[in-house]
């Protein structure tokens, strides 16, 4: 039998982590009902905005609905980075509208093709290796590298939030599929954001951050406009 000092203890502890429980659980929202297809964007009311997308009616919501063939061709990696990401997500696939969920194709060129490092401001990431051979990897906020080789079957997670980044070193082509625990995982990608942002970051930012001289600042933002 416990005593009453220690039913205290147990109610505060309990009460503590039902507490941190609703502190922390920053997910996506759970659905109200059975599913909420997407409306078209042409029925969308420019003026209206929600978190997330409005229901199509539920009445006329068809099997075809939850299908979606937006993954079956593979991105085009002919660009300077050798990669591409085709994210199905509620704006491009209306039935992950509420069930915090995205699915992700990335292709990725041979010997190089980068995703380059970025962060999923929403998501935590599963990343399944269907083809080739990649080397991934994040950084958490003790700036520990995380990095593994992977091969086709291979699994690799990203925790939410962290920086991180996939190459492909083989000779091959790779193809991987990424699940995210959001409907709206969100991107952003670190070079780009720092260094191509649409009004550019005051210089001395840069230069203070990185160490650098000005005319280094100036040769990274032409660099990374390139591989826009
Ligand atoms: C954080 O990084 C430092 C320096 O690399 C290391 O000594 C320390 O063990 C790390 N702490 C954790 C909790 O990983």
């Amino acid at each position: 039998m416990l005593k009453p000092t220690n039913y205290v203890g147990l109610v505060a502890s309990l009460l503590f982590l039902a507490l941190s429980g609703l502190l922390v659980s920053a997910a996506d929202s759970d659905p109200l009902q059975d599913f909420c297809v997407a409306l078209d964007a042409d029925h969308i009311n420019p003026d209206v905005f929600v978190n997330g997308f409005l229901c199509k009616n539920p009445m006329e919501v068809l099997a075809k609905d939850f299908k979606s063939e937006f993954l079956r061709m593979p991105g085009n990696t002919d660009n300077k980075l050798g990669s591409a990401v085709t994210l199905a997500s509620a704006s491009t696939f209306g039935a992950l509208n509420t069930q915090g969920l995205s699915v992700a194709r990335i292709d990725y060129a041979p010997k190089g093709g980068l995703n380059a490092p970025h962060v999923h401001p929403r998501a935590a990431e599963v990343l399944f290796l269907a083809q080739g051979t990649l080397l991934v990897g994040f950084v958490d906020t003790n700036n520990t590298l995380f990095a593994q080789t992977l091969n086709a079957g291979d699994l690799f997670v990203f925790p939410r939030g962290l920086v991180h980044f996939q190459i492909n070193l083989g000779d091959k082509p790779a193809m991987a599929i990424g699940a995210l625990n959001s409907e709206n995982p969100g991107r952003s990608t670190v070079a780009q954001a720092l260094f191509a942002a649409d009004t550019p970051l005051p210089s001395e930012v840069l230069e203070t951050a990185f160490g650098i001289e000005k005319e280094e600042v100036d040769r990274i933002i032409q660099g990374v406009q390139k591989t826009l």
